[in-house]
């Protein structure tokens, strides 16, 4: 069965690079129109899949001739929403607003939405009636045909809408392009079962399907031959990688035979979820050398009786437990978190446990979110918790976790670590930006021509949550 998919999957990338031939036809009409090349601008909302399915749009607006730039008003502008919490909805449709000012003054501007929002009917009723300037609307699961789309958006003056509501398919092996030429994200799964009562992800990114291991090694080799030397590993909940492939293998055994690649360096993946982390997965991690000392645990709350109403199934003490044995057997493993303040039903009782694991557990940092109600999960249409306690409990939390943040991070002062250089300073153009190992990041004297290099990099002043340092010989 593995085979007849990857050849249906090898008909639809065919189909595909023949769109691409096709609306590099459109966009040559288009530049004669204009007399330039036209340009475009790909806005990303969210979080790190999202910025990996933003290279593959880019991938093939390069391919088919547009011209990439950072400014809205292009002459194509595509949004890839997020839905995750309800402001990243509100600030699609306040964007949406000024892109309608730009369109107005350039009549040959196209606008295109994609995304997690776009699998919403309410989303796609309300952009039909209120913003019915945009040209094209598709989803998460139809991404691979975004060529074919470009097609039926050149061909249409009406709005084109295409929505599906899950797919087995899964289409790679397309043009991407990497923000990064030495570091690269790669999904190895996509979609979520967990059913978290508080998320909408599982509704708009369907059920989970992982990719094929060899598919995945392959990718990664290509990556590797063409320059990168980080890569992170993609899913919403990457410890349940493989479980449901025909051949089953586990997330632990795929990140051994990630480790044997020659010429990769770095290994990171995201996100793990707690239920999930097996004492095998524990056990690579403490003998590879290429996976970094840095792991993604969300916690959403350290109440029990709140972990039970999100349907998270741990609880306090197992979670607690767990981070135990991982710091028993990796003591400079850092980790990092996300926690949910306000979902129905929190007391000021419950967050003081949240803070209270917040404590112990000793965060390098934790990405603290309001609760926000998402219409169609479960959590909905519980009682919601009034909104100045939630406010009172959120800054009484992040106080918490930026005492932990900062002195974990500073633990290492003093000391010579390896850093990944990623870019010139913003700044500052006489020092370079590097990432260590546990995600830290460290600025030093440096030049253009260090970033993609590991260096050897003194840690000489902690400033908060980031480092002052210089490089050192090996
Ligand atoms: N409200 C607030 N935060 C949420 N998250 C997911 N759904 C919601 C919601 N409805 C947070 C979780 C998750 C992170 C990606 O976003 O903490 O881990
Ligand atoms: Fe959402 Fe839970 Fe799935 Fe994460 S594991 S995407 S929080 S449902």
């Amino acid at each position: 069965m593995g085979e007849v998919k990857s050849r249906q999957n090898t008909e639809e990338l065919s189909r595909q690079f023949s769109y691409i031939e096709k609306a590099k036809g459109y966009v040559e009409e288009v530049s004669r129109q204009l007399n330039r090349k036209p340009t475009c601008c790909v806005t990303t909302f969210g979080c790190q899949m999202n910025a990996r399915d933003s290279e593959k749009l880019v991938g093939i607006l390069e391919a088919v001739g547009y011209e990439m730039i950072e400014s809205e008003n292009a002459d194509f502008v595509i949004f890839n929403t997020c839905t995750v919490r309800d402001n990243a909805n509100q600030r699609v449709y306040g964007r949406l607003g000024e892109l309608n000012g730009h369109k107005r003054h350039n009549p040959h501007m196209k606008i295109a939405l994609c995304g997690c929002m776009m699998q919403e009917p309410t989303v796609i009723e309300k952009i039909q009636k209120s913003y019915p300037f945009v040209n094209l609307i598709f989803g998460t699961h139809n991404i691979f045909k975004f060529a074919e789309l470009l097609c039926t958006m050149f061909e249409n003056d009406r709005m084109t809408v295409d929505i599906w509501q899950d797919t087995e398919t899964i289409v790679e092996d397309l043009p991407k392009r990497r923000k990064y030429p030495f570091k690269s994200g790669i999904n190895i799964m996509f979609g979520c079962n967990n059913f978290c009562s508080y998320c909408i992800v599982p509704y708009v990114r369907g059920r989970e399907r992982s990719r094929h291991p060899e598919e995945i090694i392959r990718e990664i080799k290509n990556l590797v031959a063409d320059g990168v030397v980080e890569i992170m590993l993609l899913g919403q909940n990457v410890n349940s990688y493989g479980k449901n492939l025909e051949e089953p293998i586990s997330f632990a055994k795929l990140l051994k035979e990630i480790e044997q690649i020659e010429g990769l360096q770095r290994i990171r993946f995201m996100t793990s979820h707690p239920k999930d982390l097996s004492d095998e997965l524990i056990e690579v991690m403490q003998q590879s050398k290429k996976i970094c000392r840095h792991l993604h645990l969300p916690l959403q709350s350290g109440s029990t009786k709140i972990l039970e109403k999100m349907n998270r199934r741990y609880t306090k003490e197992q979670y607690l437990a767990l981070v135990n044995k991982i710091r028993t057997r990796i003591p400079d493993m850092a980790i990092t978190t996300d926690i949910i303040v306000g979902f129905p039903g929190e007391t000021p009782e419950d967050l003081e446990e949240t803070i209270d694991v917040v404590r112990q557990v000793k965060y390098d940092n934790a990405f603290t979110f309001i609760y926000s109600k998402r219409t169609g999960t479960p959590a909905a249409s519980m009682e919601q918790v009034p909104q100045e306690q939630v406010k009172d409990g959120f800054d009484r939390l992040l106080k918490a976790v930026q005492e932990c943040a900062r002195e974990q991070v500073a633990k290492y002062r003093g000391s010579v670590m390896e850093a990944l250089i990623e870019e010139v300073n913003e700044n500052n153009p006489s020092l370079v930006t590097g990432r260590l190992s546990n995600n830290t990041i460290v600025h030093l004297p440096g030049t253009a021509d260090m970033i993609g290099q590991i260096c050897q990099v003194s840690l000489d002043e902690c400033c908060g949550f980031y480092y002052m340092g210089h490089a050192v010989e090996k």
